[in-house]
């Protein structure tokens, strides 16, 4: 990690403009929202500086002038707009802010899931609980409870958590079936889409996924409609039960983007128990975005916001973790890392880990 190491190099003058922007942070998160809602980078974009003045603009987008204006205004001091003749221009940011899958698919995420709930991140933080939950029900967490979230969080929320593992999932094919596992066990394999992944890439293999109920129902159906009904198996468990029951001698434990749903102590007695389930040759492999292992300071900034999502919205007690802390966890549950290897899809690490001898 080479970023967050010294004190920024900025001017005082600069850094006020930057305090400034982080006050009034929620403001232009909304007004980028709203100038895609209304499609007005859209029309800018296309319509290349004619037939962009702020009149034109309104009455395309079947907007207001007053609305044009201040949402314009506010582009403008963004970044996203530049003026030129006053004829509206999109500029790099605003390029981004419209065309990047990324960006689009983080703002739905943070508008349809995050936006509400995060007023409480105070009483979220001092009380350990995802407070801010209580804008989509009366529960203590986000996961039993996903498929019955209002239909436009529960698409946000999908397409946040897909977008970053489907980038992963291409490249580790090859490396998770380096060693031919005939029996692979997803553990929070959520939808099936790993499982499909691993049935598309080998005709052989057969995957169990652990999983909530809610989920292992998606999950199943999706594997009926792929045709692997056969080769694709539920196996119903709720990991924060001590408990549960929990799936037996597997070649390969998977575990993608999963334990950041976890507490630091519960992660550990997950750890313990997929340990106690493992043959002495079985694999463990955890794939995860640690904010210390990101390429480049945006993955950090995006990684380490998503933390947030989890103390507000998801359970009020996980994080994305530094991959030190995962580490030490893994390593207390008896097992050791055998494979360390970062930069896979969108900053993933995949640690492969094995029991101790
Ligand atoms: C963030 S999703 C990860 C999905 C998928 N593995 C991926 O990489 O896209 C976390 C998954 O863990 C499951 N999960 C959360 N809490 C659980 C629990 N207590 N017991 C079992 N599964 C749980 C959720 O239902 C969800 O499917």
């Amino acid at each position: 990690m080479t970023f967050y190491q010294n004190p920024k190099s900025i001017k005082a003058f600069d850094a006020k403009f930057e305090a400034q922007k982080i006050a009034f942070a929620p403001v232009a998160f909304q007004v980028a929202r709203c100038l895609l809602k209304f499609n007005i980078l859209a029309y800018i974009d296309k319509a290349k500086g004619e037939n962009c003045s702020r009149s034109d603009i309104a009455s395309q987008c079947n907007i207001s002038e007053y609305a044009a204006g201040v949402l314009l205004d506010m582009g403008l001091s963004m970044g996203l707009l530049w003026l030129k003749d006053e004829q509206y221009q999109l500029d790099k940011i605003g390029d981004f802010m419209l065309n990047d899958e990324m960006a689009k698919i983080n703002l739905n995420f943070i508008h349809d899931v995050c936006y509400q709930g995060l007023y409480d991140l105070d009483a979220s933080l001092l009380e350990g609980k995802a407070k801010g939950l209580k804008v989509f029900g009366d529960w203590e967490t986000i996961y039993p409870t996903l498929s019955e979230l209002p239909l436009e969080a529960k698409k946000s929320w999908f397409e946040f958590d897909h977008f970053y593992s489907d980038f992963a999932f291409e490249a580790l094919l090859p490396l998770i079936f380096q060693h031919q596992p005939k029996t692979i066990v997803d553990i929070g394999g959520n939808t099936g889409k790993w499982a499909l992944a691993c049935t598309g890439f080998d005709n052989k293999v057969k995957v169990t996924i652990m999983d909530l109920p809610g989920q292992l129902r998606v999950a199943l159906a999706n594997a009926k409609t792929q045709g692997v009904a056969d080769r694709v198996s539920g196996f119903e468990c709720n990991l924060l039960d001590e408990n549960t029951p929990f799936y037996s001698g597997g070649d390969l434990y998977w575990m993608s983007q999963f334990l950041d749903c976890f507490s630091e102590q519960e992660i550990l007695t997950i750890l313990k128990n997929t340990a106690a389930n493992m043959r002495p040759d079985s694999e463990l492999c955890i794939l995860e975005t640690y904010w210390d292992r990101q390429p480049f300071e945006a993955g950090a900034y995006c990684v380490n916001a998503t933390s947030l999502y989890f103390t507000a919205m998801a359970n009020g007690n996980s994080r994305m973790y530094h991959s030190k802390d995962m580490l030490k966890l893994i390593s207390k549950a008896g097992l050791f890392v055998d494979q360390d290897i970062d930069n896979i899809g969108l900053g993933h690490t995949l640690l492969r880990c094995k029991l101790k001898p």
